[in-house]
């Protein structure tokens, strides 16, 4: 390799950088890599996003876990009369290279043809199943939910609230004017709520004493609905934002109530809280936990279930968090609050320790789960 008058190098005939800039040339070109591949990160959520609006993994996973179907035969389970099989051949492509789809050469006469079966991720996306994440991926990469983070520049320069900037409201008064993405916000969280309590009841055991209990921001009352299904004793009461009862089903031994958190919280000997805190800034969730305090009796508690953000991704004060979920992912969601939530913050032991303390909960226990969050019950005395 030798260089011209530019700075550049030459190697094999192609002419690279040589201003010293980087270190090398090798890291120059894997800097370049990663580069295309920042560019390109939401090619990933978005063609997943084709797949799952199209039913694909749910056509495969009806076939079995293990079944395959070629292109032909997803292209004939589709809902209309000339689909267009090249494209969705050029996604499935990019999808297998992802590890969405395997691929699978399978010979059929006298020539091959690929068939697509179900990784680990996709069985999560099948639809059709109790155990979904597709409905979360579909809320998450709608139009609505994406279009705040073309806004996080903004937010840095002068403040204010991204979906406000994208979307013209803040998230719950634009999910009570719009009912398709207040199903959609609903859906979302009913489906996490599903998973995330089979992953509480098979760890936590702090139900049993209990004889009513009140899921404050309960959404549609899927979180409360499983308690109560475990613990047939509790009187459960699902408390949401009237828009947001109002689309409820009923559900056996939950009863729906509507309601603002900031003014009052229905009594019960204890509050459950799912990804209620990480909405708000400190000084809403105090105001919360005072309003939850005076709805318990002195031997009450709360129960919060939220990300606890590993020290390293904080001030480095507190102990490192053994997580079963990737700990990136709660900075990621970190993120989502900057872009869906008006203040709200995924946080550290340290500053649940601060809130919890000053909202009246001078106790707490933080209990792992087999989930991305973990169980933090907080006690008055
Ligand atoms: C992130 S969602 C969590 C839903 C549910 N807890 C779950 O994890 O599936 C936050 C919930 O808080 C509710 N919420 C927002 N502001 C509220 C208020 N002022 N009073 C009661 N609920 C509220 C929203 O309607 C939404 O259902």
């Amino acid at each position: 390799m030798d260089s011209n008058m530019n700075g550049l190098a030459k190697s094999n005939g192609c002419e690279i950088s040589r201003d010293g800039f980087f270190e090398s040339e090798e890291e120059e070109l894997q800097g370049q890599a990663e580069a295309w591949k920042c560019t390109f990160a939401f090619a990933e959520s978005l063609a997943v996003k084709c797949v799952v609006l199209l039913g694909i993994p749910d056509m495969i996973a009806r076939e079995g876990p293990r079944a395959t179907l070629s292109l032909c035969e997803i292209v004939a389970n589709l809902p209309t009369e000339s689909p267009d099989a090249a494209c969705l051949f050029r996604i499935m492509r990019f999808l297998v290279a992802k590890g969405i789809f395997p691929a699978s050469k399978s010979a059929r006469r006298r020539a091959f043809e690929t068939r697509y079966g179900l990784t680990p991720a996709s069985k999560w996306l099948v639809k059709g199943r109790e155990l979904s994440m597709a409905p979360m991926l579909l809320m998450q990469n709608d139009e609505t939910t994406l279009a705040p983070w073309h806004h996080f520049n903004e937010c840095v320069l002068e403040g204010g609230v991204a979906f406000q900037k994208a979307n013209g409201a803040e998230i719950w008064s634009y999910a009570s004017d719009h009912p398709d993405f207040n199903n959609l916000f609903n859906n979302a969280m009913a489906c996490n709520a599903r998973i995330v309590m089979k992953a509480i009841l098979s760890k936590y055991q702090g139900f049993h004493s209990l004889n009513s209990l009140v899921d404050v921001g309960g959404g549609t009352g899927t979180a409360v609905a499983e308690i109560v299904r475990a613990y047939p004793f509790i009187r459960g009461i699902n408390y949401d934002l009237p828009h947001v009862v109002a689309t409820a089903s009923s559900l056996s031994g939950v009863q729906h109530v509507g309601g603002d958190m900031f003014e009052t919280v229905p009594t019960a000997d204890a509050i459950f809280m799912k990804w209620i805190m990480h909405d708000w800034n400190d000084e809403d969730c105090i105001k919360i936990l005072k309003n939850c305090r005076k709805a318990i009796p002195d031997t009450g508690k709360v129960i919060i279930v939220d990300v606890v953000l590993d020290a390293d991704q904080g001030d480095n004060t507190d102990k490192k968090r053994k997580k079963a979920v990737d700990p990136i992912v709660g900075t990621v969601f970190d993120l989502v609050m900057v872009a869906h939530s008006s203040g709200g913050k995924e946080r550290t032991e340290k500053e649940w320790k601060r809130i919890l303390l000053e909202g009246g909960f001078s106790r707490y226990n933080i209990i792992e789960i087999p989930a991305l969050q973990s169980v933090i019950e907080a006690f008055p005395r």
